[in-house]
């Protein structure tokens, strides 16, 4: 296979955040890994195919989704994309697993890591199962939608550490080589001590799959994930957590003392909309006395923005992976400091970075950050649905648990929008 080779070299070659490759250094002495993708969907078919980039010892052995029509749609793209590959893609027929049980059969199919892609309200069972089983992860953003679930994840995470497992999380800006730079330099100092951040995700509704009559309302909500709270976390979890973990990491994944929050639903039309908000505010504020802002939306023909903005002592930052900017300025306005290195693809990253740990027999183990990222996200979207101020504690202590009675596709009952002032914290 020539392209997956190459792209590794290259990315070795290049990629200033990754420890170096020790090939055969794999425990069990194998040089081959196989790989088990759980969720097969836009995200699950990218990381599939970054993992097999990522090493040209990889090779993709069983497949996972709730629906046959993703699963076999995946396969066939990254058979496509492969093609000229023979044997990365080895996931015989009895190898590729279906409904709510087929995380469990991937891991048992003999893989030594599994990529877990599927919806947030899956993870906490999917990564507990994946560590007890003793693989390496690559585990997917937001690490859940409820504290008890979140809960769930943290042991997990720290199970895998006690076994010497690799954890890599979904929070793919963390591995992006400018902001890897740009987050640095503001550690340094650059523009003073941090005083203040707010970070933005404001874009567009996502897709809404209208009801088809065969469709139970249990398939009905799981296809309009994105809007239901128990299978996204709502968008503030689900999408703007990226801009929540940029806040922590700017504020040195220092944990906010409380929130207070505001939020609510203004253009969200049709039953595909959930429960979901389209907007949120939240204000952090940490022991300290600092603050640190955080505004999402998902509103058409609304401005889009997806900044983070930092006010430090001495001058002030603005980080866009996007357009890109990464720059900070004196309290002139004068740049003193902008990217210029090169910038990988962060996603390849993540996955060099995963493959070059298991490789080498070095643990890496994202745990600890990445389930306070998200349980910033979940306490923020705590404080808007209630409208009450949320303390650190409170919310790592909610009991407040989004499962659904049973998971079975038939009858579901319609989950309510949340209203502030009467939503109680639970
Ligand atoms: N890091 C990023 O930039 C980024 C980008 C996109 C999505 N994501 C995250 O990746 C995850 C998947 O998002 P997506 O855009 O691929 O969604 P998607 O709907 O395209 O794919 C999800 C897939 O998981 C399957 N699935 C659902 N429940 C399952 C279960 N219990 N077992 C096995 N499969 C199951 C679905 O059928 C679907 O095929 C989400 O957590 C999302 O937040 C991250």
């Amino acid at each position: 296979m020539t392209m997956p080779r190459r792209e590794f070299v290259k990315a070795a070659a290049v990629a200033s955040v990754l420890p170096s490759i020790a090939r055969g250094a794999h425990a069990r002495g194998s040089d081959t890994l196989k790989i088990g993708l759980i969720g097969c969907g836009g995200r699950g078919t990218g990381a599939a195919s970054q993992a097999l980039r990522a090493d040209p010892g990889n090779v993709l052995w069983a497949m996972g989704d709730m629906f046959d029509d993703r699963l076999t749609s995946c396969h066939e793209r990254l058979t496509d994309v492969f093609k000229d590959a023979p044997g990365r893609i080895d996931v015989a027929p009895e190898r590729r697993f279906l409904g709510f049980d087929a995380h469990q059969r991937v891991i048992d199919a003999g893989v030594d890591v599994v990529l877990l892609t599927s919806y947030p309200h899956f993870r906490p069972s999917h990564l507990e199962a994946a560590v007890h089983a003793g693989k390496h992860v690559f585990c997917e953003k937001p690490m859940g939608v409820d504290a008890p679930g979140l809960v769930r994840v943290r042991a997990a995470s720290e199970l895998a550490r006690e076994k010497g497992l690799t954890l890599v999380s979904g929070f793919c800006w963390r591995y992006a080589n400018a902001e890897r730079a740009a987050f640095a330099k503001l550690h340094e100092g650059v523009i003073g001590d941090v005083l203040s951040v707010h970070t933005t995700y404001h874009t567009s509704t996502l897709t809404k799959r209208p009801r088809r009559p065969e469709w139970s309302d249990m398939e009905f909500q799981l296809r309009n994930w994105w809007h239901f709270t128990w299978l996204s976390g709502d968008h503030i979890v689900e999408q703007a957590c990226h801009s929540i973990d940029r806040l922590a990491w700017a504020m040195n994944d220092k944990t906010p003392a409380r929130c207070v929050a505001i939020g609510g639903r203004a253009a969200r039309t049709g039953e595909e909309s959930g429960n979901s908000f389209d907007h949120f505010g939240v204000v952090y504020e940490y022991d300290d006395r600092r603050r640190a802002f955080h505004t999402c939306t998902q509103i058409d023909r609304t401005p889009s923005d997806n900044s983070d903005y930092i006010t430090g002592s001495s001058g002030t930052g603005e980080i866009n992976g996007w357009k890109p900017i990464h720059a900070f300025r004196d309290r002139t306005g004068k740049v003193i400091w902008s990217y210029e290195g090169p910038s990988r693809d962060m996603y390849q990253n993540e996955h060099d970075v995963l493959f070059a740990s298991i490789r080498a027999g070095e643990a890496r183990n994202d745990g600890p950050w990445m389930c306070n990222s998200t349980m910033m996200a979940l306490m923020g979207r705590m404080a808007a649905y209630t409208g009450q101020t949320i303390t650190w504690d409170q919310a790592w202590a909610s009991v407040e648990d989004l499962s659904p009675p049973a998971y079975e596709m038939g009858p579901l009952a319609y989950p309510a929008l949340a209203v502030p002032g009467q939503t109680p914290f639970r």
